[in-house]
């Protein structure tokens, strides 16, 4: 040990023990000095500047600085020194996205004598969802129907089957499934499933978004462990496939999907499209009937800081 380094040590200890001046207040404050050019970043201002501080931690790994308890005068002093790129008070952020259920009052971990939302809405028991878009992968473990009661008497709909897709498909969870092919040309009826399975994917992420059950233990390679669940996750679905690979959704097929789902029960309709079309009249229809209508604001405007199918009986929204 050189005497430089025993005199850092000593001068660490001394800065991290000594009472602070009783007199002036002190806060904690994050000191960043930028670019890793420090093994000690405290020391360095301490003894530099012949300061007394009390360290609460300090950066320098990545980048240079510490947290410190300091008094006003201090960390105006401290901010004026050449190392040092700012000086400020510590605060807490607050944590953003995958809490929109929380946000929105749709939280699991309400306590007891505060039921939320969510709870209160009996978790979305028995309302209906119809989805519009590329159809469903039933044996997603989001669309499992253990504890589910049996469908919903007042419900019409019917289980349409066709490639890779039969009356097993549809459960409790997904009481209802039909496709939409006319119109669509040959050759993509041939690269996609002729049946309400999803090959593109779409129509299965939107649905899990709209009523997935619980599912634990979901991760994304590792990373991000957890549980996945939705915002109305005993919902049922009747699902629409109306899209396809290439080609997208048809008018036609839209507007037929929305007068189905009218006739067979459906008390929510989502549509994840987009395009001005003649679906907006299917779904003032819908309205008309007592059916709340759920459409995807788009990614792409028509111009910057707009979104796409804001008609006034409707509810945008982003996923
Ligand atoms: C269709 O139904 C049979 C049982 O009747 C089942 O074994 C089979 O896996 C089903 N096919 C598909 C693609 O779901």
């Amino acid at each position: 040990m050189d005497s430089r380094t025993a005199f850092c040590g000593a001068l660490l200890l001394l800065v991290t023990l000594l009472p602070l001046s009783a007199s002036a207040p002190s806060k904690l404050y994050i000191v960043y000095m930028g670019e890793k050019k420090h093994d000690d970043p405290s020391v360095v201002i301490a003894s530099h500047h012949d300061m007394l501080i009390s360290v609460f931690g300090s950066y320098k790994h990545g980048f240079s600085g510490f947290a410190a308890m300091l008094t006003k005068s201090q960390a105006v002093a401290i901010a004026k020194f050449p190392e040092v790129v700012s000086v400020n008070t510590n605060i807490f952020h607050k944590t953003h996205t995958t809490r929109s259920w929380d946000f929105l009052g749709l939280d699991y971990n309400q306590p007891p004598q505060q039921p939320g939302l969510l709870k209160r809405a009996k978790y979305g028991e028995d309302v209906i969802v119809g989805v519009i878009d590329t159809g469903i992968w039933p044996e997603s473990r989001s669309f499992d129907d253990n504890g589910y009661g049996p469908v919903p008497a007042r419900w019409k709909g019917k289980c349409q089957s066709g490639e890779k897709f039969n009356a097993t498909s549809c459960n409790r969870k997904i009481i209802g499934a039909r496709w939409y092919g006319r119109g669509i040309s040959a050759e993509s009826l041939k690269i996609d499933y002729k049946s309400p399975r999803d090959l593109n994917g779409h129509g299965t992420h939107v649905a899990s978004t709209i009523a997935s059950g619980e599912v634990q233990g979901v991760s994304y390679g590792g990373l991000g462990m957890g549980v996945a669940r939705d915002g109305a996750p005993r919902a049922r679905l009747g699902i629409y496939k109306v899209c396809w690979l290439d080609e997208g959704c048809p008018d036609t097929a839209v507007l037929a999907a929305i007068d189905d789902a009218i006739h067979d029960g459906v008390d929510v309709l989502s549509l994840s499209v987009g395009g001005v079309g003649q679906e907006y009249s299917g779904t003032l229809h819908a309205v008309q009937r007592g059916i709340s209508v759920v459409f995807t604001g788009g990614n792409d405007g028509p111009v910057p800081q707009t979104v796409t199918n804001a008609v006034p009986w409707v509810k945008t929204g982003g996923r």
